[in-house]
């Protein structure tokens, strides 16, 4: 797709991980609708920071676990209750989430299953061989389901509909990619460094 004039290429590059990513798991995959109450956990990273803005744009009541440092910055992308997984378990029995979107693959589905509501969905970006047979279990017994995709195996036309959406909504200032550090090429191996510690805010670029 021709990257638009307006937008970085810092920016567009960092629109087909994160920001794609959520948005097929919310849209597509979660269905999410208005009104429905979603929990991120990882709410300050790639995936997380999207998905956040991604969730309340669509006019969900939207719930967000991240560290202390990371909380000003999720509630100002549209958390209307952060919590610090530090200290609080997000997934609190009865908490009725229609959605729980582990976008870090932190929790499990037997784990996120009390907190969801009766037809909740659970869905993580991160397949493990202990994940794998919940996914299949959950689509065959109870209304409560866990659910994966590969963003990046989509048709591409159907990649390039999605983006195009997501273009729009930066267009009209209702999305925008968080950028936490570029670095340069040279840097390689410290920005690997940085990016595997597993707490980067929104996106890291190499260029
Ligand atoms: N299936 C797909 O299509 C697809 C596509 C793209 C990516 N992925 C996968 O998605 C995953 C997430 O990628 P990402 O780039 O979004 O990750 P990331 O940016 O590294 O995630 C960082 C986030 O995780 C939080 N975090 C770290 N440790 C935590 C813990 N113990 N409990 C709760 N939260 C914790 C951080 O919070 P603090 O910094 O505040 O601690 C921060 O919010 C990766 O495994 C990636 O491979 C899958």
């Amino acid at each position: 797709m021709p990257k638009p004039e307006s937008l970085s290429h810092a920016d567009a590059a960092v629109l087909c991980d994160g920001v794609l990513t959520s948005w097929h798991f919310l849209r597509n995959l979660g269905q999410v609708q208005s009104g429905d109450r979603v929990l991120v956990l990882g709410g300050s990273g790639s995936l997380g920071s999207a998905a956040v803005q991604i969730a309340a744009a669509m006019g969900a009541d939207v719930s967000a676990t991240c560290s202390a440092r990371n909380a000003d910055l999720v509630a100002s992308l549209g958390a209307t209750r952060v919590i610090d997984y530090t200290s609080e378990d997000a997934l609190r029995p009865g908490a009725g989430y229609d959605v729980i979107f582990d976008t870090v693959g932190v929790a499990s589905f037997s784990a996120a299953k009390p907190a969801l509501a009766e037809a909740g969905r659970y869905l993580c970006p991160v397949l493990t061989m202990g994940r794998l047979p919940a996914i299949l279990l959950s689509s065959l017994v109870g209304r409560k389901r866990a659910l994966f995709a590969a963003a990046g195996l989509e048709k591409p036309q159907r990649l390039r509909a999605m983006l195009s959406e997501i273009l729009t909504r930066i267009d009209q200032g209702r999305l925008s990619p968080v950028m936490d550090r570029i670095y340069p090429l040279s840097d390689l191996v410290e920005a690997h460094a940085y990016v595997e510690a597993g707490h980067k805010r929104g996106n890291v670029v190499v260029m």
